[in-house]
């Protein structure tokens, strides 16, 4: 039990009791909030000449952009027989399925079908290809794949950058493990010596006591540190003693804002659902000062390891949740990760009663060492 733990016993004052470990539902591990918005890759990454084919949550969806600029998000299946809308033709006219030449508008509508005589009475006006509801905000597309009737309850918001950007950097990595196990790695301070021990970021060995305040925020969590003691060169970089503030936020968000003086650098880190046991992990550095812009062929090679770093040990733990799929979260630095699934409950609870979500979180402080 936690209690027994010495580490624990030190934490005497202001802490509830420790909630007891969960030993967790495989199934519930598995499925990411169906009616979410999900990061679907960087604005730039669509257009209107091109289409790209994205997958999310076990669905095929295309990707493109209206004359008027903004972005449209379409099941990539034609009606017809099943052919990819991605691998055809993209025009001002729409799409052209290069199966049959079926033509449809960006709003998924049949527009022709080419192959009809004169005289067919057939009438195509009544065929349309599934529309998702898809937005952009922080330099990212964002799209729902929830496509069952609408439920209740208020969607977590999509993440915005509160300062303009000079730069920003962005790496996409896909694990193979599922949405949970790799979302839980947002949350999780207990891997961060561990995996993340390069000497860039981490230089120190040893584990220290840490005690942070986390504070319920609309669908997550916030964990706030003012003149952060870190001895990590890029909080360095940033010169004084910056203030991090690192925001959880359903279904798969983490993000960090990092203030000092009027310099903002924000490292937002985004978990998609691509299939079963398949998830891109987005990472998007942003900072408001030009002359970072020079580190940025310096600082990708680091993002990248960094990155890599999660998706290596994230794909071997879930080879072992694949041989026997239950956790054992442990102790206060396994809270965020038992308060990550509470928040998905919650979610799901909200959405199927019809009503707001009521976040089950009370501000606390947690200690851990790490
Ligand atoms: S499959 Fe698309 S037109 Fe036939
Ligand atoms: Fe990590």
């Amino acid at each position: 039990m936690q209690s027994n733990s010495p580490r624990q016993a030190r934490d005497g004052e202001r802490s509830p009791a420790p909630e007891p470990e969960a030993a967790l539902d495989p199934d519930a591990m598995r499925q990411p909030l169906a009616n979410a918005w999900y990061c679907v890759g960087p604005s730039e990454s669509f257009s209107s000449t091109k289409l790209r084919a994205v997958d999310l949550d076990g669905e095929q969806i295309v990707i493109g952009r209206e004359a008027s600029g903004d972005v449209f998000a379409l099941r990539d299946r034609c009606p017809h027989r099943g052919m990819a809308l991605s691998k055809g033709r993209f025009d001002e006219n729409g799409l052209t399925c290069p199966f049959h030449g079926w033509r449809f508008g960006t709003d998924g509508r049949c527009r022709d079908v080419p192959t009809l005589s004169s005289s067919d009475q057939a009438d195509f006006s009544r065929i349309a290809v599934q529309r998702f509801p898809i937005r952009e905000s922080a330099g990212f597309a964002w799209v729902n794949p929830h496509l069952g009737p609408p439920t209740g309850g208020d969607l977590p918001a999509v993440p915005d950058l509160g300062f303009k950007a000079a730069g920003r950097l962005v790496l996409e990595l896909v694990v193979e493990a599922s949405f949970d196990l790799t979302t839980l790695s947002l949350v999780d301070p207990g891997h961060v010596a561990f995996v993340h021990d390069s000497w860039w970021f981490r230089p120190s060995k040893t584990l220290r006591e840490k005690v942070k305040t986390f504070t319920p925020t609309p669908h997550g969590f916030t964990m706030t540190s003012h003149g952060t003691a870190t001895s990590s060169p890029v909080y360095k970089l940033l010169g004084g003693a910056p203030q991090v503030e690192i925001e959880f936020r359903l279904p798969g968000v983490r993000l960090e804002r990092i203030e000092a003086g009027t310099r903002r650098v924000a490292n937002y880190t985004f978990a998609t659902p691509l299939g079963r046991n398949r998830t891109m992990l987005t990472n998007a550095l942003y900072w408001n000062m030009p002359a970072l812009n020079l580190l940025k062929p310096l600082a990708r090679p680091l993002m990248r390891q960094f990155l890599t770093q999660d998706q290596q040990v994230l794909q071997h733990a879930q080879a072992g949740l694949d041989r026997k799929p239950t956790m054992v979260l442990f102790g206060q630095g396994d809270l965020p990760s038992q308060w990550y699934f509470r928040l998905k409950r919650e979610a799901l609870a909200a959405q199927a009663e019809g009503r707001t979500f009521r976040n089950p979180l009370v501000q606390q402080q947690l200690r851990w060492r790490s």
